[in-house]
């Protein structure tokens, strides 16, 4: 990815005399945690205003005079030659004037400080067409200047032909599920190859009718196979019931007219698909991940070919569900999801924290769907059992839906507002903290681990997404 990262004032000020005329230091933060670990592209003027290289970063110098080397800098003479120099999956671009002017065609996302304030200034930001980019508003603060995080995320050229994304859908439906396959499903953006089960809220026979019933009801005519019965190296452990006995909130709604193919468990189903299409395929893992751990200990060279796996589970940044550290998913089986980190497999996580606060549906919201199209009518009665538990247990009239927010995050790229690259590990040593997962975040700095940015990032954790953007167009899903 190439980010240009810029501060800004009125008419696109960026410089005066060879400095930055004004000093914000929660910018200074900003653009620290944004480029740590990552390659610093610049010209020579402007390393000249820094006045050493970066430290934590590859700095990479544009000049035809300076020929500095050291142990994170290196002088190149043109942009080309920095690019190609570049050994990091993200690369800033951090100015001045002629660099970004150069490499604004090839920038896939501006970070941009929106400075309310005019400035005298000499050196100026590049004007861009804002109908390239999607622009999303990030924090404000009016001190000690009044300025914004702006974030452009480059639109792809519609007139591309991009081809369909094909999906492997894993999951232990339940009520929750079961929406995240409706969104898949009425979405239609991506073609659904198939869905595999796995033991998690009920076993894999009843996820399997659960998800059949589901697909038929949306009129999606997706294969359903049957996975793990159990976790990969012990039974299942005990755990409330959330979704009601089968899942689906216990209101005799489930018969489907369909079978599972049982020609081949899930593991091997995802195994020839990813051999058919290498490279192409996305699993949305949505419970349990022990189908996918299954498949990697079985072939692990065949599932380095996964394009990439979206993973609903940990707290995220939060607190756990299964238990104070651990989220349900992680918590039944921690081993298949260290099998799953370790695997070298791009793994974007989705955790617990972005399904809570206002992205729940409310009463009003279940009402609309209950007098939605068949799906809508469907869902409202199978979260009935989530309604239920949360009115019990935590005394709210709200559901709420991580899997259909973990597929809206892989169906939907714009509903993503922000992420952040983690070095990820989880515990698998029985007792407390079983399934407690730890993100190492990139741009952090760990008193006890100086080093640390040194260190490999495994995934993407969302920590953000657009919660209107997904209530508007779910419930549109489910009523038009
Ligand atoms: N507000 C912000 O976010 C921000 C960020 C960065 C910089 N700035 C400010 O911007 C000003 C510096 O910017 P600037 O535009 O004057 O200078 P600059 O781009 O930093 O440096 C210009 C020099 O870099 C080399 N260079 C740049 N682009 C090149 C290219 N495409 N091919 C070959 N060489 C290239 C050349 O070096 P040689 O002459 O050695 O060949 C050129 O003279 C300063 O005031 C700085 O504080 C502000």
């Amino acid at each position: 990815m190439i980010a240009l990262i810029a501060s800004l004032a009125k008419d696109r000020v960026i410089g005066r005399d060879g400095t930055i005329p004004w000093s914000i230091p929660e910018d200074l933060h900003h653009f620290r945690d944004l480029t740590m670990g990552s390659t610093v592209i610049m010209g020579r003027r402007t390393y000249e205003d820094i006045g050493r290289p970066l430290p934590g970063r590859m700095n990479i110098v544009v000049s035809g005079k300076l020929h500095l080397t050291g142990e994170n800098l290196i002088t190149v003479p043109s942009l080309d030659d920095a690019l190609a120099a570049v050994t990091t999956p993200d690369v800033f671009i951090i100015g001045g004037a002629a660099l970004y002017r150069e490499a604004l065609p090839r920038a896939d996302i501006l970070y941009l400080t929106e400075i309310d304030a005019e400035i005298d200034g000499d050196t100026h930001f590049p004007e861009f067409d804002p109908a390239d980019f999607r622009r999303i508003i990030g924090s404000h603060s009016d001190e000690p200047l009044p300025y914004t995080f702006v974030t452009y995320e480059r639109i792809p050229k519609t007139q591309e032909v991009t081809p369909m994304r094909r999906f492997i859908i894993d999951t232990d439906t339940a009520s929750d599920d079961a929406a995240a396959l409706m969104l898949a499903a009425l979405d239609g953006k991506a073609e659904i190859l198939g869905v595999t089960t796995v033991v998690g809220n009920v076993s894999k026979y009843q996820s399997a009718a659960n998800a059949l019933a589901t697909l038929e009801v949306c009129g999606c005519s997706a294969p359903v196979y049957m996975g793990a019965e159990k976790p990969l190296f012990h039974e299942r452990k005990e755990t409330i019931s959330v979704h009601g006995a089968d899942g689906m909130g216990d209101c005799d709604l489930i018969h489907p007219t369909g079978k599972p193919d049982e020609s081949m468990p899930s593991y091997r189903f995802i195994l020839e698909q990813v051999k058919k299409y290498p490279d192409e395929i996305e699993l949305v893992v949505l419970g349990p991940v022990t189908n996918i751990a299954i498949a990697m200990l079985a072939e692990p060279d065949t599932m380095k070919h996964v394009k990439r796996i979206w993973s609903m589970g940990t707290p995220g940044l939060g607190v756990g569900n299964a238990s104070p550290v651990a989220e349900f998913n992680v918590y039944i089986d921690a081993e298949a999801y260290a099998v799953m980190l370790n695997s070298g497999v791009p793994v974007t996580i989705i955790g617990f924290d972005l399904c809570l606060g206002d992205i729940q549906l409310d009463l009003t919201e279940l009402d609309k769907i209950a007098h939605g199209n068949p799906a809508g009518r469907f869902l409202e009665r199978a979260v009935s059992g989530l309604l239920r538990f949360n009115q019990t247990t935590r005394n709210s009239d709200m559901i709420d839906l991580p899997d259909a927010v973990a597929m809206a995050c892989a169906v939907w790229p714009d509903f993503v507002v922000s992420s952040v690259n983690c070095h990820c590990t989880v515990c698998t040593e029985a007792g407390e903290t079983y399934g407690q997962v730890i993100f190492y975040q990139k741009g952090r700095t760990y008193e006890s681990m100086p080093k640390f940015d040194a260190c490999a990032y495994n995934v993407t954790l969302i920590t953000a997404v657009k919660e209107p953007v997904f209530t508007e167009r779910f419930l549109d899903l489910l009523t038009k």
